[in-house]
């Protein structure tokens, strides 16, 4: 051998181990460092004693690469990748307990968050507000406590944001900002406080059972020409239900019952998609408005235990319109209810006692509840008593 071929052997075996090398790299996915440590710390914030061993986060097993593929016996659930990046976080419904580590928001190519239907508390990480690529946040169905941020100027793709059935109070958010969410639930937790400004797209809105006070205005709601769905029901909002709501060009549902509210307004509709109206169990005072029936879908609708006086209009009587559910019971309404309710032809169902009608047949199944005792009608229409029957 001359001195030379030495090193140039040397140098084609380095070759070919690099060669080896960069082959190896570009099937094996390395998560992103951060990526990894974020994992750790959200395993690590998990109550231990809750992962049991069948359950996704028991395979978080970080001797391995959870990015890696294929996952054999390790990270089999729970997170998905693409590249060396978190881009998903969903936690099996194993009941976990404990909480979710700040270091949730380092996983910053996350567009699926779902914890849903766990035990987890403590404080939702404000950084979580502003991942920039997430589009679904579902931690509906735990523990959580504590505020949201009164602002969220940096949902920039969220879709889906989801944290009903959890212990949170304070103000509801504002997430006007946002042009790309349709559907927003903060049902059944402690919030207090007005409705805010609401994000323009929204397709479904749903704040029940929490203690939302207030009136309805136009600056939260009148540029929601794409809402379909309003569940406000089990607050205690109040003032009078404006007739510009069942105007909002998409609404089919809105569910009002068990608040405050003291009156409503009802308009002609030029058109509607209006399916259901639920005002029951509020303090709305005044006459059942003949402009329900002009709604030409509009089947469902209660005004139960309310304060309605005068008579029910004729055009109530289903042959015209689309209603098929009407409880109007626990009011005070007056007169004779139209007979076509009880001719044989109507289809509509549902309830009219308990107020101080005139002759309502009780072989009807709408008049089965019995009508108030007269002194009751005599005080709340003003002396003019609960004419014979
Ligand atoms: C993680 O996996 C390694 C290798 O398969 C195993 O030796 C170790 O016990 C596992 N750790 C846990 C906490 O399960
Ligand atoms: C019915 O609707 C019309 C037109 O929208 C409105 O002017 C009127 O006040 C309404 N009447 C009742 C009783 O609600």
């Amino acid at each position: 051998m001359t001195p030379l071929l030495l090193p140039l052997a040397a140098v084609s075996l380095l070759l070919l181990l690099l060669l080896l090398l960069s082959a190896t790299a570009a099937t094996t996915i390395t998560t992103l460092p951060s990526d990894v440590s974020a994992l750790k710390s959200i395993k690590s914030a998990i109550n231990p004693a809750t992962i049991p061993s069948y359950s996704c986060l028991a395979s978080w097993n970080f001797s391995s690469d959870p990015c890696s593929t294929p996952h054999l016996t390790h990270f089999l659930c729970a997170l998905s990748c693409s590249g060396d990046r978190v881009t998903q976080l969903t936690f099996d419904r194993a009941g976990y307990s404990g909480t979710l580590s700040p270091l949730v928001s380092q996983l910053t190519q996350l567009t699926t968050i779902d914890l849903s239907d766990n035990k987890l508390s403590g404080p939702i990480p404000t950084s979580l507000f502003s991942l920039p690529n997430l589009q679904t946040l579902n931690l509906r169905s735990n523990s959580f406590s504590g505020t949201v941020p009164p602002v969220m100027p940096n949902l920039k793709s969220i879709e889906t944001l989801d944290i009903s059935h959890n212990l949170l109070s304070g103000n509801l958010p504002d997430a006007s900002s946002s042009l790309t969410l349709t559907r927003l639930d903060l049902s059944f937790n402690r919030f207090t406080g007005p409705i805010p400004k609401l994000p323009t797209n929204l397709l479904e809105l749903a704040i029940k059972s929490n203690s939302i006070s207030g009136v309805l205005t136009k600056t939260a709601f009148a540029e929601l020409t794409q809402l379909e769905v309003a569940e406000l029901s089990d607050n205690s909002l109040a003032g009078t239900i404006p007739g510009w709501l069942f105007l909002l060009p998409a609404i089919q549902q809105f569910n009002l019952a068990n608040n405050g509210f003291t009156g409503i307004e009802i308009l002609k509709p030029a058109n509607s998609n209006l399916v259901a109206v639920d005002a029951g169990f509020n303090k709305i005072v005044g006459d059942l408005s003949a402009n329900f029936t002009a709604y030409p879908v509009l089947s469902s609708l209660s005004l139960r235990y309310n304060r309605l006086q005068g008579s029910i209009p004729e055009e109530f009587t289903g042959t015209k319109t689309a209603l098929r559910r009407l409880f109007l019971d626990g009011n005070y309404l007056t007169g004779m209810p139209p007979k076509e309710f009880f001719s044989g032809k109507s289809d509509v169902s549902g309830s009219l006692g308990d107020n101080c009608l005139k002759s309502c047949p009780a072989t009807s199944q709408m008049c089965v509840k019995s009508q108030k005792p007269s002194a009751i009608c005599r005080q709340a229409n003003g002396g003019k008593g609960k004419p014979k029957s």
